[in-house]
């Protein structure tokens, strides 16, 4: 399956030469938590893309004039070159070169930038693997102007998955599925696909508000934290509990179902940080604000009848959810209510967006 993606031939024909996608983060409502080798998940998982995160990345490439030892590119990161990504991009281009054959005839510059503080513990790996993968595409696409626009998205979402899986579902649609579902036609471990059956409407533009709970630096790097679903005493049955819970989203977001929708996507988050804390090592990556905000939230639901609830990432930071009519009434809850569980009292309004877009620049 995988060899669809190697092309039939891709001598690099331009010199030189410039592309730029803003590509957007996205927060998984069934999460992913597990892989196998080579970046293929345990689990299907899906995700509401979001719109305000986003990571911008310029890439500028030229031939090189001999191609010897490995690859030639450095990273710049808010203007500043910066050494410390090169060996997760270094990895990333290994695990691509086969399908991305040019990778090593040119000198490439990879100038980003994210929407979102740098050391606020929103993950910029999707994003930014998403850029660059997207910006690989558009090299591709100069070469082989016969790919098809869906050609062109899938593969790109198959390279982005070999940086980051969650990458994968960071490039087109605004809800975004990976992972083989016997009941999602066209899904596959390989790429994420738009989630195109059924939506309701009030699904369609979800509000999500990322309250920084704890801005440091991750406790748990995600390898670590995939691998920890080796061996671990309840590996088997969450796998399917998350392919049981894509059925159930499926009927949720078909039939406008809130309240189901709350109880899976809080269930999901809780589910994620109980496999961490049982796993060997185990970790507790949630901090007592975390348990305030999430306590905050459980009591203004029964208090007002709001359908706000909530999600988290491997982390402390909280993602709140909640239908854009209630927009007014809980951002104001947020400001007056959760912001003092916030690092700086910080916290980033986000919601469903459509996915990367190219920028011509
Ligand atoms: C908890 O995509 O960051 O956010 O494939 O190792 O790069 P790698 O992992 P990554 O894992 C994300 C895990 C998660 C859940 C999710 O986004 O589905």
């Amino acid at each position: 399956m995988e060899q669809k993606f190697i092309p039939k031939s891709l001598a690099a024909s331009k010199e030189s030469g410039k592309v730029t996608w803003q590509t957007p983060s996205n927060i998984a409502l069934v999460k992913y938590w597990g892989k196998k080798n080579p970046q293929l998940p345990e689990n299907t998982s899906i995700s509401f893309t979001l719109s305000n995160c986003h990571t911008t990345t310029t890439l500028t490439y030229g031939k090189r004039k001999d191609v010897k030892g490995t690859y030639d590119f450095k990273v710049i990161l808010d203007g500043k070159e910066e050494e410390d990504f090169k060996p997760k991009i270094e990895t990333f281009f290994k695990r691509i070169e086969r399908y991305v054959p040019f990778l090593r005839e040119y000198t490439f510059v990879i100038d980003t930038k994210n929407s979102f503080p740098h050391s606020s513990g929103i993950a910029s790996s999707a994003s930014g693997m998403s850029a660059i993968a997207l910006c690989l595409m558009s090299i591709e696409k100069e070469i082989n102007i016969n790919l098809t626009e869906e050609a062109f998205y899938q593969k790109a979402s198959f390279l982005a998955r070999l940086g980051s899986g969650s990458a994968c579902r960071s490039v087109k649609g605004d809800i975004v599925v990976w992972g083989a579902h016997e009941n999602i036609e066209g899904s596959s471990d390989l790429y994420g696909i738009p989630y195109v059956d059924g939506v309701a409407s009030i699904f369609k533009n979800y509000q999500d508000t990322i309250l920084l709970i704890d801005k440091g630096e991750k406790q748990v790097s995600s390898t670590v934290g995939h691998n920890l679903m080796h061996g671990h005493p309840f590996a088997e049955q969450r796998f399917l509990q998350a392919q049981e819970n894509i059925n159930k989203i499926k009927d949720i977001f078909a039939n406008s179902d809130v309240d189901q929708f709350i109880e899976l996507v809080e269930s999901e988050a809780l589910t994620l940080h109980a496999m961490m804390m049982t796993s060997h090592p185990y970790f507790i990556l949630m901090k007592p604000n975390t348990l305030e905000v999430i306590n905050k939230v459980w009591t203004y639901r029964k208090k007002t009848g709001s359908k706000l609830c909530f999600t988290l990432d491997a982390g402390a930071n909280v993602h709140l959810l909640y239908p854009e009519i209630e927009k007014e009434a809980v951002q104001e809850f947020i400001k007056s209510k959760l912001a003092i569980y916030c690092k700086d009292k910080s916290f980033i309004h986000d919601c469903v967006g459509s996915g990367a877009k190219q920028l011509k620049i």
